[in-house]
């Protein structure tokens, strides 16, 4: 058990896939979750006891409103999941500028914009808990090896990674621990999206792709939400209390060789 009663949480692109899981399993440890996407996920707020609300992380207005139902009805913020993304799997030749832009500017221009409104509550609570208050941005493997047709993805998941340790060293002095997670190939939508991109790439059917890629995690398999919510709820919560500035490599050995 890892208790996480009495806090509040953020969790972005909560709607589905991994976002859903790391609302339901923070909230399974005892927190108040505020789920946001594109569209409210109202009936996941419903089943978890939490609060919904309609956010683009893009857009710097919908995070201060995002802050205000934080300070207001929910009481504060102590932990901010910044989960939300997209994929592109395109060779450089054929990525438009206006694919790189859309995919900074959710990939990296949303998690910069949460972090920068979450800090003032992040910090203002962040005594209360012997392991102060947490920051978890959701990179990924292609946030450490490149990966030929994903390199507007790489990019976006690096700048994740390398903005995490910048601020882990900034807001260490106010206890707010900042880390990121870096997942494999994980079955969600989007690990549907991979999958389908690796297959058009490769000029073989989608069987084949998923079972190609499964083998390419060591442990035989791709991942499941359930592998990352449980590494987010450690981030969050007091037993990671010495930890900020980390990679959390949840990848089935992906990345080991
Ligand atoms: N699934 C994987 O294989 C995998 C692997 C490594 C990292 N990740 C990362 O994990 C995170 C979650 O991935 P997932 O597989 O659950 O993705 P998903 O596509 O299944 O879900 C992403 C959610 O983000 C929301 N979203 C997209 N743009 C948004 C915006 N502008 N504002 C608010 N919400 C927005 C979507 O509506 C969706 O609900 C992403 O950051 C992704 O890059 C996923």
């Amino acid at each position: 058990m890892t208790d996480l009663t009495g806090r509040i949480a953020l969790v972005t692109g909560a709607s589905r896939g991994i976002g859903a899981a790391c609302a339901r399993a923070l909230a399974a440890e005892g927190a108040r979750v505020i789920c946001t996407d594109l569209l409210a996920p109202t009936d996941l707020a419903e089943e978890i006891g939490g609060l919904a609300m309609a956010q683009d992380v893009t857009r710097e207005a919908d995070w201060a409103a995002a802050m205000d139902l934080a300070s207001g009805e929910a009481g504060g913020l102590d932990i901010l999941v910044n989960n939300a993304g997209l994929f592109l799997m395109k060779p450089v030749t054929e990525t438009t500028l206006e694919d790189w832009r859309r995919l900074h500017a959710v990939n990296v221009e949303g998690v910069f914009l949460g972090c920068k409104a979450a800090i003032p509550l992040l910090t203002a609570r962040a005594g209360r808990w012997a392991g102060g208050a947490s920051i978890i941005n959701l990179s990924s493997i292609a946030g450490l090896v490149g990966s030929a047709g994903a390199v507007c993805y790489n990019a976006s998941k690096g700048a994740v990674r390398l903005m995490t340790k910048g601020l882990a060293m900034e807001l260490a002095p106010a206890k707010v621990r900042v880390n990121s997670v870096h997942p494999g190939v994980i079955q969600t939508p989007m690990g549907d999206e991979v999958v389908a991109g690796f297959s058009a790439a490769a000029g073989i059917g989608d069987n084949e792709a998923r079972t190609l890629l499964a083998q390419r995690h060591p442990l035989g398999h791709m991942g499941q939400v359930s592998d990352i919510a449980n590494a987010v709820v450690y981030l969050a919560s007091d037993k990671a209390g010495f930890m900020t500035g980390s990679e959390m490599v949840v990848d089935g050995g992906f990345t080991a060789s």
